[in-house]
Parts: structure tokens; sequence; C-alpha cells
């Protein structure tokens, strides 16, 4: 019996992994291993003899087993102090740098505003940004003769000779959209149109792409005052004051009688501006109710109905909510440049944990 223990104490202590293992606990304390052979021959012994060699049987059985258990527990250290030597990690390797895309201003004013009279109830409308004179200029009631065609420092694509087709311009406003909108759906209707147009300009504040968001509510009964109620409400609601003044300047656009300028009530102290309170006054969009004639270019009858339009810069009234004094910082600078001036959604967490750059 003593031969037994040695044997596979030795083998146990030899074994190279938990395969190896197994196969000596089979032979050595399995069903049909030595051990139980040995039990087996219990049953021809002497009782005084059997006395004696089933207990040390037993002994053998249980030293061998936490033989086993130990050696077990001893390769699985070993392998796992492996693992820990070949499969390492440097933490004081620098992170590698992931450049994150963010929202552009101009997409997040556009949604802000889109969101905005979304509430009143306006739908988005688009149209194309090559349009044709007609759409941009004739069926808003400008005429080619009219002075109003040249102040728009329009860009005219270029037609070969012998081209038929109409002359076609980079649309230089969204008013375009509103004869599309109503041709479209006729009345009534509420529509808003944000999107780029196009002037051959550039300075501080313009630039020769720009972007506005054009209004159109057209029912029986619509006035001034309801135009009055929708652009309080939206600059409530877009510079996130309680309270606004809105100031309506007599003014004259050719696709609205009457027209008008509005502003809005604010102060420049120190700088910054603050909507709703102050002596000052911001120019902020024209509007005015829809001339009869482009009511009817759109094929909406002028006797049965009449609407108000307004036409706004969203690149202007970005600038002004998140203090930007130079326009072309939209489109050719970089943004850490808008980032000094505090435009929030550039901040966006990255995975890393520090901010997108
Ligand atoms: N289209 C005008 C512009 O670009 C703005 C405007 C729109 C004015 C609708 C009145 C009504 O200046």
């Amino acid at each position: 019996m003593d031969d037994l223990k040695a044997k596979y104490l030795t083998q146990i202590a030899d074994a190279g992994d938990e395969a190896a293992l197994e196969a000596i606990r089979l032979a050595a304390v399995g069903k049909k291993g030595e051990v139980a052979l040995k039990m087996r021959e219990l049953g021809r012994m002497t009782p005084e003899e059997r006395q004696v060699a089933g207990p040390a049987l037993n002994a053998l059985k249980d030293e061998i087993n936490s033989a086993l258990a130990a050696k077990k527990a001893a390769l699985a250290d070993a392998a796992l102090d492996e693992r820990l030597r070949s499969e390492w990690l440097d933490v004081t390797l620098p992170t590698r740098h992931r450049p994150a895309g963010t929202i552009h201003p101009i997409s997040q004013v556009s949604e802000e505003v889109t969101a905005i009279f979304a509430e009143m109830g306006f739908a988005v409308a688009e149209g194309p940004r090559i349009d044709t004179d007609w759409y941009n200029f004739d069926a808003l009631n400008i005429p080619g003769h009219h002075p109003a065609r040249a102040e728009m420092d329009t860009f005219y694509m270029h037609r070969a000779e012998g081209d038929n087709r109409p002359p076609h311009v980079l649309r230089t406003h969204t008013s375009p959209v509103q004869i599309r909108s109503m041709e479209k759906t006729g009345a009534p209707t509420r529509i808003i149109c944000p999107g780029g147009v196009y002037r051959a300009d550039y300075d501080q504040t313009h630039t020769p792409m720009f972007h506005q968001v054009e209004g159109l509510a057209i029912d029986k009964d619509i006035s001034m005052a309801n135009l009055k109620w929708v652009l309080e409400e939206f600059v409530k609601s877009y510079f996130e004051v309680d309270g606004v003044d809105l100031r309506f300047r007599a003014s004259h656009f050719p696709f609205t009688e009457p027209s008008a300028e509005v502003d809005i009530r604010c102060s420049w102290e120190g700088g910054t501006l603050k909507v709703g309170e102050g002596d000052d006054w911001l120019e902020i969009l024209g509007s005015g109710m829809v001339h009869p004639k482009v009511l009817q270019a759109g094929g909406i009858d002028p006797e049965e109905w009449q609407g108000f339009a307004f036409g706004m810069g969203i690149d202007r009234i970005a600038m002004l909510k998140y203090g930007i004094p130079d326009l072309r910082a939209f489109f050719d600078s970089d943004l850490r440049w808008l980032r000094h001036y505090g435009f929030a959604a550039l901040d966006v967490p990255t995975l890393h944990g520090g901010l997108s750059r």
C-alpha cells in the first residue's frame, strides 16, 4: 500500500497539466482504479486484516484526492502567472488621438429654428439652390428691369450659346420656395424653409453663401397681427427670454405689401447682446403681407386667400445668439475659434472623457 501511495504521489507531483492529472485520478481513485480494486479485496480478508486494511485504504484514497486537488490549484496558479507574464498592457502609453465630428453651428441653429416653428404648426418645405430666374425673381414680383435684381448681386449660371433653357441663378433668397410650396400644396398653408442662399458679397457680415429661413402662412384671414405673434413667440423661444418688444419699421419688398423690417429690443452693454431689454434695436428680418401678384404666381386666388411671409438670416441670428463677431468664422475658420465664442455644442464629451478637438 505504501508503494501505491508513493507511486501516485510522485505521478501527481510530476503531472504537467490538468489532462494528465485527470488520467492519474482515474487510474488511482476512479471507479475502476487501483484503490477500488484493493477495496474489493477486503471481502476476501479476515475480519482482523480488514480492520487494518479498510481504514488504511480510505486514508490512502483521501490522501490521493487531496494531493490531486492541491496539484490542480497549483497548475491553475501557474497558468495565471504565465498569462500575467505574457499578456500585459502599458498603461503609461498615451491614448490614440481620435478626432470626433460635431454638428456645425449653422446646422444646429437651423434645427433650433425648425423645432420652434414646428411647435406653431409650420412644416418644413425645401426647394433647389439652383433655380430659374422666374422662381427667384419674376414670380416674386421682381420683373426684369427691377432694381432689386441688381441689388441682390446675383450669381447667374453660365449658359452656352444656343441653350434655350430659362436662365438659372443661385437662389439669392429662400423666397422662391414660397412659390414652389404654393404650387404644390395650395392654400391654406403654413411652412418654413431653411436653406442656403447665394450673393456675390464678402466682408465681416457677408459671405457669398449664407442661410435664410423663409416663413409663409396663408389662410382666409391671416393678418399682420398673426405675423407679430408668431415672430414674438419665435424670438422669445430662440433667445430664451420671457418677453421681448418687436418694432415693425415700414419697408419695401416687391413680394410683400405692406412690408416691414422687424427689430427686437436689446442692449449691447459691455459688448454683449442682451435681447429683450435696453434701448437699442436690432434688425432681424424682413416681412410683410404676401403681395396679391405673388399669390397669383403661386396659383392661389388673392380674392379668397391672404397671408404673411418673412425671411430671416440664420447665420445672423446664430452670430447674435453665440456672440460670434465675424460671419466668415462659420465657413473658413477652425473649430477652436468658434469654441472660443462658447459655442457649447462643439464641446461634445468623447469616450476618453476629454473634449473633442
Ligand atoms: N427675401 C427677402 C430677403 O432676402 C426677405 C423677405 C422674405 C422679406 C419674405 C419679406 C418677406 O431680403
